[in-house]
C-alpha cells in the first residue's frame, strides 16, 4: 500500500524484522460504535467508524476488515473518526474526518483522509484549521461529512467547537467555511468543565443532500444541516448548493437533531431528537418527518407520556421498501434498549420487545452472540446489567439492497438482522452479534505466563479475557471489574495470579486466581475507594504490593490480610522478582529500589542514567535479581538484583518492554521493547539489547506507543503481544 510521507517512521534505524501480525480474537468489538454506513449505489460496500480504533469496511460474510493500522503514534488522533462519507458516483472513493479531541488532549488540529481504493489505503487529503473530535460528546450524530451525489467534488463537512459548515470543490484538498449558515450549533452540555471536554459545543450534526433536487453532473441544490442548538430553530436547508440557507419552518426547538435521513421515493426526511448530546444521555426526544414539498412537519413520535423516558438515536430508512422506517431510542438503560419499526411512515410502530407482565419481558427476537460468546447480558458478570439489544445506539441502518439486513451499533459491540421483514410477517427476527473483525478494545495490561494459558488480559470496560486460543473469541470475560487496569502472575506459581480493578463495581478492587484465571476470588484485605494502577505478585504467590491509581500510594498485604502503606514514591513503577520470593522491585525519578523483606521496607539500590521517569520494571523469569528498566532516558538491564544496571547503547527511549522465549535452548529471552532505537517503533533484540530488529511495519503500528501494554511469549521464540488503546490485542510472529 502507498501511505503519505507522514505516515512513514521517520528513519529505519536498523534490520527490519519480517512479522506476521493478527488480531488476538476477542471478537464482537468490545467498544462503541457511533456510525455505520451504507453506500447507497454499490450493494454490500458499507463502512463502520469506531470512536478511538479508526474505520473498518464490511465483508461480504458479515465480518469486517480493519482499514486504519498504519496509524502509529505520530498520528493516533486517526483513530478518532468523527465521520466517513462513502462516495455514491465513484464507489471507490471513502473520506474519514479524524482527530480525537478539540481539547488539549489532542494537540493536532483534524484532517480529511481520502481514499480511492474502499479504504485498502489513504492519504491526507487535508489538514484542517481546527481541531475534530472522533472522541467527544455528540460523535454518534451524523454524518457531518457528506459528498454531493450528483457532482462528487463537492463535499460538506460540519465542525465542532463553533467553527461552522465547510465546504470543498476538489475531492477533500481544499476548504472553505460556509458563514451563510445561520446557527452553527451553540449548545455545550456543560458550560464549567474544567477538563474543558464537555464545554466544547457539537456543532454541526449532519449533512444531508437531497438528490431528488438535482441532475448528474452539476451540483445537488438542497441540503438539509443540523446543528446542536437549544431553543431556537437547528434544522436548515439551503435550495442553491450551500451558498444560502433557512430554517425549516414550523420545527421543534427542545431537542437536538440526531440524524437526518432521506426518503426519495416518499419525499420526506426524517429526523431523529434528544434532548441530550449523546451518546450517554438523552431523556426526552422526538421523531418528525418533513415533507419537503409541502413544507411541513408531523410528529410521529412512536411512544409517549410515560413510555418516553429516552431520546432518539439511530434512523434508518428501507430504500426498498418506501415507508419502513425504524428508530432507536437513546438511551433506554432499563430494562433494555428500544427499537421501533413503521411500515406506514411513522402512523403506527412496533416495539422490539414490551412488558407482557411486568416483570416478564416479550422479546420479539432471537438472540445469538455465538460470534462473541462473551457478549451478552451481565458481560463484565457484573449482574447489574441484563441488556441484550444494547445501549447509545446512535447508528441504525438498513441495507439500501437488501431490506432483510439490518445493522446497528451499540456501546459495545454491533448487532445485526439478515431477516428484518419477519418482524412485518410475525414480529420475530434474528438478531445476532456482527462484529466479527472489529477489535475495539482498549488493552491496560498483558502476561503470557510460563505455563497455563499463554495470554491473559487486563481490558478496559469489558474485564478481561484468559485468552486459550489466539484466534477463538473467549467464552466470557474476567468477572469483577468492567475495567481491569493491571494483572500479574507469580513467577514460581504462575497459575496464581492477581488483578486489580479500575473503580467502584465491587467494594474489593484486587481480586486473586489460582486457577490461571478460570475462577476469582476478591481479596477482602483490599478496601473499598481503593483501586487502578499497578499490581505486583511475589514469586510465591504469598505478597501483593500494588501501586494505587486512586492517590492511595503504594500498598502492601501478605496472605490477604489489610493491606497496609509502603514508604515509595506515589508514582513508582513496581515488580515482583519472578524467582526470589522477599524481593520486589521500584523506581522513580532516578532511583531504583529494592525490598528484600517482601516489600514492607524498600531502600534506594542504584540511580539510573538520563532518566527522570521510569515506565516498566521487568525481571527474567527464569533467573533472579536479572532486571530491566525502561524510562525516558533509555533501556537499562541489571543482573545484580538492580545493584548495578548497564545502558543499552542507542536507545535512547524506551516504553513497554517484555521478555520471551530465547532463540536457542537454554539461552537468554529475546527482549521486546516499544522504544526510539533511531526511530520510534516496536524492537526486538536476541543479544540481550546489543542488537535490534524492528519488528512492526507500515502496515501495522499500533497506534500511540507510550501506553501500549507488551509481553514477549516465554513458550513461542518471538512471538509479542501488544495490546492498543483502540485496537484490541494483536499478536506478532517472526514471517
Ligand atoms: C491548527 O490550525 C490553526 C488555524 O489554522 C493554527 O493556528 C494552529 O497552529 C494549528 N495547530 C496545529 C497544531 O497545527
Ligand atoms: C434547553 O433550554 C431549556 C430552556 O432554557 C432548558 O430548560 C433545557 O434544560 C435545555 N436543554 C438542555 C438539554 O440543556
Ligand atoms: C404536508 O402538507 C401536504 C399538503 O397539505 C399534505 O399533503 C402532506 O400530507 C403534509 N405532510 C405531512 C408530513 O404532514
Ligand atoms: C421469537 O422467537 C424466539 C426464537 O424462536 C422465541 O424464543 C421468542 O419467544 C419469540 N418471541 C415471541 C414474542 O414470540
Ligand atoms: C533472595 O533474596 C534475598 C534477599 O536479597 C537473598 O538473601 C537471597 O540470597 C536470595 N535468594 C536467592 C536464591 O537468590
Ligand atoms: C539521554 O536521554 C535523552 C532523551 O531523553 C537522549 O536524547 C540522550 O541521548 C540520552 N543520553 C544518553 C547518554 O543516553
Amino acid at each position: 500500500m502507498i501511505l503519505p510521507l507522514s505516515f512513514l517512521a521517520a528513519a529505519l534505524p536498523c534490520v527490519l524484522a519480517a512479522y506476521t501480525w493478527k488480531n488476538v480474537k476477542i471478537g464482537g468489538g468490545g467498544g462503541f460504535v457511533p456510525g455505520i454506513v451504507f453506500n447507497p449505489s454499490e450493494e454490500g460496500l458499507a463502512f463502520a467508524r469506531t470512536d478511538i480504533g479508526g474505520v473498518y469496511r464490511l465483508n461480504s460474510d458479515d465480518s469486517w476488515t480493519p482499514l486504519t493500522d498504519f496509524v502509529g503514534t505520530d498520528n493516533w488522533n486517526v483513530w478518532g473518526v468523527d465521520a466517513l462519507a462513502t462516495d455514491p458516483v465513484e464507489t471507490e472513493r471513502l473520506y474519514l474526518a479524524v482527530g480525537m479531541y478539540t481539547n488539549d488532549w489532542d494537540p493536532n488540529n483534524g484532517s480529511i483522509l481520502r481514499s480511492t481504493n474502499k479504504g485498502d489505503s489513504f492519504e491526507v487529503a487535508a489538514t484542517l484549521p481546527f481541531k475534530v473530535g472522533g472522541n467527544m460528546p455528540g460523535r454518534g450524530t451524523g454524518e457531518r461529512l457528506a459528498i454531493d451525489p450528483h457532482s462528487n467534488n463537492i463535499l460538506f463537512f460540519g465542525a465542532r467547537s463553533g467553527n461552522g459548515l465547510y465546504k470543498s470543490n476538489d475531492y477533500g484538498s481544499t476548504w472553505t467555511q460556509v458563514d451563510s449558515l445561520p446557527d452553527v450549533g451553540t449548545y455545550v452540555f456543560d458550560p464549567n468543565d474544567a477538563n474543558n471536554y464537555n464545554n466544547d459545543a457539537v456543532g454541526v450534526t449532519f449533512v444531508t443532500f437531497d438528490a431528488s433536487s438535482g441532475e448528474s453532473g452539476s451540483a445537488t441544490p438542497r441540503i438539509f444541516v443540523g446543528v446542536m442548538s437549544n431553543g431556537t430553530d437547528n434544522v436548515f436547508v439551503s435550495e442553491d448548493s450551500g451558498s444560502s440557507w433557512s430554517a425549516l419552518p414550523g420545527q421543534q426547538q427542545t431537542y437536538f437533531p440526531h440524524k437526518g435521513v432521506i426518503s426519495p421515493d416518499e419525499g420526506l426526511l426524517y429526523l431523529s431528537y434528544s434532548d441530550g448530546v449523546g451518546p450517554y444521555d438523552g431523556v426526552l426526544g422526538a421523531v418528525y418527518k418533513y415533507d419537503i414539498a409541502g413544507g411541513n412537519f408531523t410528529d410521529i413520535t412512536p411512544v409517549s407520556g410515560s413510555d418516553l423516558y429516552f431520546g432518539f438515536g439511530g434512523l434508518a430508512v428501507d430504500l426498498k421498501s418506501p415507508g419502513t422506517i425504524m428508530v432507536a431510542a437513546l438511551n433506554s438503560w432499563w430494562p433494555d434498549g428500544q427499537i421501533y419499526r413503521s411500515t406506514d411512515s411513522g402512523a403506527t410502530w412496533s416495539p422490539f420487545w414490551a412488558w407482557v407482565s411486568y416483570p416478564t419481558m416479550e422479546k420479539y427476537y432471537s438472540y445469538s452472540d455465538s460470534l462473541a460468546p462473551w457478549l451478552g447480558p451481565n458481560y463484565v458478570d457484573l449482574s447489574v446489567d441484563n441488556k441484550q439489544i444494547g445501549w447509545m445506539m446512535e447508528c441504525l441502518v438498513i441495507n439500501p439492497f437488501d431490506s432483510d439486513h439490518m445493522l446497528y451499533g451499540t456501546g459495545a459491540t454491533i448487532y445485526g438482522s439478515h431477516d428484518l421483514t419477519r418482524w412485518d410477517s410475525e414480529h420475530n427476527i434474528s438478531l445476532s452479534s456482527m462484529a466479527d473483525g472489529i477489535e475495539e478494545t482498549a488493552i491496560q495490561a498483558l502476561i503470557s505466563p510460563p505455563s497455563g494459558p499463554s495470554l491473559l488480559s487486563a481490558v478496559g470496560d469489558i474485564g478481561g479475557f484468559v485468552h486459550e486460543d489466539l484466534d477463538t473469541a473467549p467464552a466470557a470475560s474476567l468477572p469483577d471489574y468492567s475495567t481491569s487496569a493491571s494483572i500479574d502472575y507469580a513467577g514460581n506459581k504462575p497459575t496464581n495470579i492477581v488483578r486489580v480493578g479500575n473503580g467502584g463495581d465491587t467494594e474489593q478492587q484486587i481480586s486473586i486466581s489460582t486457577d490461571s484465571g478460570a475462577s476469582w476470588s476478591l481479596d477482602y484485605g483490599s478496601s473499598s475507594g481503593v483501586y487502578g494502577g499497578k499490581v505486583a505478585f511475589s514469586a510465591d504467590a504469598d505478597t501483593v504490593l500494588w501501586r494505587t491509581g486512586s492517590g492511595n500510594g503504594v500498598l502492601r498485604s501478605q496472605n490477604t490480610n489489610a493491606f497496609a502503606a509502603v514508604d515509595l514514591p506515589d508514582d513508582a513503577a513496581i515488580a515482583s522478582d519472578k524467582k526470589n520470593n522477599t524481593v520486589f522491585y521500584a523506581a522513580s525519578g532516578s532511583s531504583f529500589y529494592i525490598s528484600e523483606d517482601t516489600g514492607s521496607t524498600f531502600t534506594v539500590a542504584s540511580e539510573l542514567t538520563n532518566t527522570t521517569a521510569p515506565v516498566q520494571i521487568v525481571v527474567n523469569p527464569d533467573v533472579a535479581g536479572d532486571v530491566w528498566v525502561s524510562s525516558d532516558g533509555g533501556l537499562f538491564h541489571s543482573t545484580d538484583y538492580g545493584a548495578t544496571f548497564s545502558t543499552i547503547d542507542g536507545v535512547t527511549q524506551a516504553w513497554s518492554i517484555g521478555l520471551g522465549a530465547a532463540a536457542t535452548d537454554g539461552g537468554y529471552p529475546a527482549v521486546f521493547a516499544a522504544a526510539n532505537i533511531g526511530g520510534v517503533g516496536y524492537y526486538r533484540s536476541d543479544d540481550e539489547g546489543a542488537t535490534w530488529e524492528q519488528i512492526d511495519d507500515a502496515e501495522h503500528r499500533f497506534g500511540a506507543i507510550s501506553a501500549n501494554p507488551l509481553s514477549g511469549d516465554p513458550r513461542v521464540f518471538g512471538r509479542v503481544y501488544i495490546g492498543t488503546n483502540g485496537r484490541g490485542i494483536f499478536y506478532g510472529d517472526i514471517a
